[in-house]
């Protein structure tokens, strides 16, 4: 557990369709503190949606705007913060995470797909949603664990479930 004033109270991360937002915001209102998201802090940096930053500047573009959105979030926000899916991917990044509290939050392919095929648009996932999170999860799940402090799997809990079991660990 963070003592305070090291940094966010937790920070989430997942693949798409995890969770992060909604049990992030839910972990935070518990907890009493802001809730942050490093795609919004992107998007408003850049004056422009995610998928626009992919569309017209490409991944790689986006991944270096993401890893300075998280690096300041991190040494910032002392509320929950909540990371894109693929911050994990860049190696400064996870060691800069090895200095906070991080919970992962695991879902299966099938269930992510189901939850983003509700929710906003994701640039990755445009052709097959499942198969793609399938991938995803696969090339990922090393880098998520190899952060983590904790693991809660959020396929069968509903959202205060999941947000119990992080108070309990904390
Ligand atoms: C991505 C996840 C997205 C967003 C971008 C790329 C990824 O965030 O950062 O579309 O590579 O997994 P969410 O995990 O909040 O959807």
């Amino acid at each position: 557990p963070p003592e305070a004033g090291s940094g966010p109270a937790a920070v989430l991360v997942g693949a798409p369709g995890a969770g992060k937002s909604t049990v992030g915001m839910a972990l935070a209102q518990r907890l009493g503190v802001a809730f942050r998201d490093t795609d919004a802090d992107v998007e408003a940096t850049l004056g422009m949606s995610v998928s626009d930053v992919f569309l017209e500047h490409g991944e790689e573009y986006f991944r270096a705007a993401e890893r300075t959105a998280v690096l300041v979030a991190l040494g910032e926000h002392a509320g929950v913060l909540a990371l894109g899916g693929g911050a994990v991917l860049d190696a400064e990044v996870r060691a800069a995470l090895a200095r906070h509290w991080v919970v992962y939050l695991d879902v299966s392919a099938s269930d992510a797909a189901r939850r983003v095929g509700l929710a906003r648009d994701r640039p990755l996932l445009v052709e097959g949603p499942r198969t793609r999170l399938a991938a995803l999860l696969k090339a990922r799940r090393p880098l998520y664990e190899e952060v983590a402090a904790i693991t809660v799997d959020t396929g069968a809990l509903g959202v205060e479930d999941v947000v119990a079991e992080i108070l309990v660990e904390r």
